[in-house]
């Protein structure tokens, strides 16, 4: 393996590249981004160096993802410092599209994942999964790899991919990479970049809020009680909307009926704060009372 990162921007060449690896029997990771990198896109890197002989990271901000009125002009856009940082990890290649050969004026195709893309982020950006499902399956078309790595943060746009791939017959293996957190708790996000201080100190706590209410659940506390609570606090601290705070079956993402846990469930919130819209996710396990004291810390 050559030590030398590559950049590309032609899907041409990307597909040379990735023919070499293929000649020479390697193995493939590749790691989509919207660039803006931070610890939390190279913990992701890691990953993938881990599982296969190559790593590709590709940046490109895909404009059928944000709905009219977002931040896709705003976007950072940040090439530079990327390049710079994904070059440091030793990435193989880097995948830049040119945005002209990602949609041309023809394109006319749209993907719709239902079950576990339908609700809580498609309550509030109802176009959002549709976009994400139409720019991975181009990428996944062009990189082909044997693994592709996403972040536990976007807990619903993982679900949302593993269930297109699987649907599409693609074979690739989607891998989820574990959420990385300021010392703080605070979910690293290409947005975070938006924060001064005192919008910071506010967004830091919602994952004191939700860790919380976590541990209150699996304490055998009613759902609906836990989960309004926690939206109060955030609006409390200082939040200035809450979209959603609920909680739902780890995998196939449905809604859990009858109020107290009984199994394992995952914990999900969208608010905004200071103009910014945050999500995160955390997991929540029913607890037994012997368990409470040893387990309750690791929530
Ligand atoms: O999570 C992201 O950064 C984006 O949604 C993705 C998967 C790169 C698609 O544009």
């Amino acid at each position: 393996m050559s030590a030398k990162t590559k950049i590309v921007r032609s899907e041409r060449s990307l597909r040379g590249n990735i023919w070499e690896f293929r000649k020479a029997g390697e193995t493939i990771a590749f790691v989509p981004t919207m660039g803006a990198l931070h610890q939390g896109h190279m913990s992701l890197v890691t990953l993938a160096k881990k599982k296969a002989d190559r790593v590709v990271v590709s940046i490109y901000v895909n404009p059928t993802q944000f709905a009219p009125g977002e931040d896709f002009d705003a976007y950072p856009r940040t090439e530079k410092p990327d390049v710079a940082m994904l070059k440091k990890e030793g990435v193989d290649l880097i995948y830049i599209p040119k945005p002209e050969s990602m949609y041309d004026v023809h394109h006319a195709t749209k993907i719709r994942v239902g079950g576990v893309a339908e609700g809580l982020e498609t309550d509030h950006r109802p176009t959002f999964f549709d976009g994400v499902a139409l720019v991975v399956t181009k990428l996944l078309n062009r990189v082909a790899p044997d693994i592709a790595i996403f972040g536990e943060k976007d807990y619903q746009q993982l679900a949302t991919i593993r269930r297109l791939v699987e649907d599409l017959d693609m074979p690739i293996k989607i891998v989820g990479a574990k959420i990385a957190r300021d010392e703080h708790g605070l979910a690293l996000s290409s947005r975070n970049k938006y924060f001064d201080e005192e919008g910071l100190s506010i967004a830091r706590r919602l994952n004191e809020i939700m860790r919380y209410c976590a541990l209150q659940m699996s304490k055998g506390e009613n759902v609906d009680l836990a989960t309004d609570r926690a939206a109060k606090a955030l609006l409390a601290a200082g939040f200035s909307s809450v979209d959603y705070v609920e909680v739902r079956s780890p995998n196939s993402l449905t809604v859990l009926e009858g109020g107290i846990l009984n199994g394992p469930a995952r914990l999900l919130v969208a608010a905004h704060c200071r103009g910014v819209r945050l999500i995160d996710n955390f997991p929540v396990r029913a607890l037994k009372a012997s368990q409470y004291a040893i387990n309750a810390a690791k929530l």
